[in-house]
């Protein structure tokens, strides 16, 4: 698989009340910023001559890069272009929050080498993405998702289950509304709110407005089902798609391809060993304009059994699972006691072993995946391999 870039936006207008990415309120040092990421980007040259080069996806995350003057990721794009070449199809995703997204905003981002959006939607019930601070309503996010099917084509949405005051007849009307919109893409995430004080608090004083586990797992196996009938079948925990259109970039993660991370808290993985930028702002800055490397962390990857039993998690978040053939191999070597606790999970009916067409679609290939119930209790299942 070829390399990705990530470039880690940090700005956003708002900080939503349950959100822990890092992210700063506001635009003050945007040009900076950007100035740090092209240098960033150009002193790791070094990177390419050691083999990452032709890179076919690139992914602007945050934060809200659609916050920002779109003609600082063409800029970066371009020094991206220069440094590693990028592959003529190249995926090209920014994530949007809906309040940005107009046509004038639409066309900028394309015209700046955008050709995917992922939305940050979450809900189209207004009741909803109150207790969230979501600076946009249900009918700007419809519009704005709208728009952006017609401009881009290859459109994502973000979905929450769990928010405050839902109902499954309010998510299925969420998710109905981002399939009449057209979204190729979907990401549901379980909200979580342990790193949110506000809606720590507001479960305290209401805690009927909150889903109890049994109610978040059935509304996660209905979406599940419904998405799957309408032609968007889930190939990763949290992520569905029109064939075609799964995240080109995203699988990198689970697949363990290069992805270099550039932007404050970026992480990358360069084949071999594993690095992260600070996730200071103001540390980024200073030591991007003086030229020095924003790196504060590097590890070398062995290719033993954690680097071996972290590869098994990643892939086993797949819908497809990973071949039975690695599986075996890495639980061949953890200590017996340890494979066995693992073995068990099959039993559990947390894993399966299934016959998948192979890769040419005439060998069959074994794989372990996780089911149903496995998917539902992911935690528990890659808390085996920790
Ligand atoms: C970087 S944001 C997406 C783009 C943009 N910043 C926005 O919010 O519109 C990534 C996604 O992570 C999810 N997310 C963030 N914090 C979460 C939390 N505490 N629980 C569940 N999902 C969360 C949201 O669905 C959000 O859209
Ligand atoms: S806009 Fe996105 S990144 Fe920014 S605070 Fe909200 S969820 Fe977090």
């Amino acid at each position: 698989m070829k390399p990705g870039a990530y470039v880690h936006v940090p700005f956003c207008a708002h900080r939503c009340a349950y959100c822990s990415f890092v992210a700063i309120e506001g635009r003050t040092e945007e040009r900076e910023f950007f100035e740090g990421v092209e240098r960033e980007i150009r002193s790791r040259a070094g990177d390419a001559s050691g083999g990452l080069r032709d890179f076919d996806s690139a992914y602007f995350g945050g934060g809200t890069p659609s916050y920002v003057d779109a003609r600082h990721l063409r800029r970066l794009l371009d020094a991206l272009e220069e440094v590693y070449g990028l592959a003529s199809d190249v995926e090209v995703t920014a994530e949007a929050n809906p309040d940005d997204l107009d046509g004038e905003k639409l066309r900028a981002l394309r015209d700046a080498g955008v050709n995917r959006l992922s939305i940050g939607v979450q809900s189209l019930v207004d009741e909803e993405l109150l207790p969230l601070e979501r600076r946009h309503d249900a009918a700007k996010a419809r519009r704005a998702v709208r728009e952006a099917v017609s401009a881009f084509g290859n459109v994502s949405a973000d979905l929450m289950i769990g928010i405050p005051g839902q109902t499954r007849g309010t998510l299925h009307a969420s998710l109905d509304g981002l399939l009449e919109a057209g979204v190729s893409h979907l990401s549901a995430y379980l909200l979580e709110i342990e790193k949110a004080p506000k809606l720590v608090a507001l479960r305290r004083d209401r805690p009927d407005l909150f889903a109890d586990d049994d109610e978040m797992a059935d509304r996660w196996l209905e979406l599940d089902e419904r998405l799957e009938a309408s032609g968007l079948p889930r190939y990763e925990i949290s992520n569905w798609a029109r064939p075609g259109f799964e995240s080109r970039h995203n699988l990198k993660y689970w697949t363990l391809a290069p992805v270099l991370g550039f932007g404050v808290a970026a992480h990358s993985f360069d084949g071999r060993r594993r690095s992260a930028n600070t996730g200071a702002l103001a540390e980024y800055l200073r030591r991007t304009h003086r030229g020095e490397s924003p790196c504060v962390l590097e590890e070398e990857e062995t290719g033993d059994s954690p680097g071996r039993k972290e590869g098994l998690m990643l892939g086993l978040r797949l819908a497809g699972g990973v071949p039975s053939s690695s599986f075996e191999e890495t639980l061949a070597l953890l200590a017996p006691a340890e494979a066995s606790r693992i073995r068990d999970a099959f039993e559990a009916g947390l894993l399966e072993t299934v016959d998948e067409p192979g890769t040419s679609g005439v060998e069959r290939e074994r794989r372990v995946r996780l089911t149903r119930k496995g998917v539902l209790l992911s935690n528990e299942v890659f808390a085996l391999f920790l």
